[in-house]
């Protein structure tokens, strides 16, 4: 049976994932800050992505239950301040970097240190549209978007041919994260508006997309796929 980790479990896109994989028959450790539901072929695990001593525990919590993962996907995160630059806390944008960088680092380390020489694995990681072009007031998400994007490349060459490594950019998609935005006054109508498809993608279409990225045995790696409804094709 397949076994996938997966970050970011407890929410959002992150549990879009697990709901995916389940209907596909895979067992899954999921690792977030919170709990997650009892399930029958889930493990929960608490731990910091930041925290590699954490992290091992919780991969070696899921290989005793369902064997060697030979599936992460990388889908923890916390949303920017969105202020001027100016205006920026330091501490928090260290601590964003931290958690979505090095977070991203952690996980995939955590997942090839388990798996044995001779076998085979894949890896998702999440960046996202505004890893693309400039946008205001968004010099912290941004910047850590686009180095997890360039972390994914490198690892898929450093790791070839024994792990696929990919990673996809999501669009502004419907999960507590965006709604956490909403409430404190971001505007998606413009967003919206500039979108082709004209609107919010659901957790459960990046988590399609994800997923047979990561588990369909293509020749596919080192690659970010936007999953936007056509944001990044726009030329005006
Ligand atoms: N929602 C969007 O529009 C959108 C767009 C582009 C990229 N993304 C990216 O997709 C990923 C998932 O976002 P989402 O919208 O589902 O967010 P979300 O807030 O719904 O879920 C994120 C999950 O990550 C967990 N998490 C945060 N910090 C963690 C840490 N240090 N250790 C372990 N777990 C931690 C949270 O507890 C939460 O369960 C993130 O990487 C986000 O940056 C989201």
């Amino acid at each position: 049976m397949t076994h996938v980790v997966v970050t970011g479990s407890a929410s959002g896109i992150g549990r879009a994932v697990v709901d995916d994989l389940l209907a596909r028959g895979c067992a899954v450790t999921g690792i977030d800050l919170a709990e997650g539901p009892a399930e029958a072929q889930v493990l929960h695990a608490i731990a910091d992505v930041t925290d590699e001593a954490a992290m091992r525990a919780a991969f070696s919590a899921g290989v005793e239950k369902w064997g060697i993962a030979d599936g992460l996907v990388a889908c923890h995160g916390i949303r920017g301040q969105f202020v001027p630059t100016l205006e920026l806390d330091l501490d928090g944008a260290r601590r964003l970097l931290d958690v979505h960088l090095i977070g991203t680092l952690v996980a995939a380390r955590c997942f090839a240190e388990q798996l044995p020489d001779e076998a085979t694995g894949s890896i998702v990681g999440v960046s996202s549209t505004t890893a693309y072009g400039g946008w205001v007031n968004q010099a912290d998400y941004g910047p850590a978007k686009a180095a997890v994007q360039q972390l994914l490349r490198n690892l898929a060459i450093e790791w070839a041919p024994r792990i696929r490594v990919n990673a996809v950019a999501p669009g502004h998609t419907r999960t507590p994260m965006v709604q956490s935005m909403i409430d404190n006054g971001y505007d998606l109508g413009p967003i919206l508006q500039r979108n082709p498809l004209g609107r919010l993608a659901e957790p459960a279409e990046m988590a399609t997309v994800i997923n047979q990225l990561l588990l369909e045995d293509t020749f596919v790696t080192g690659v970010c796929i936007p999953v936007d409804g056509g944001w990044t094709a726009v030329g005006k």
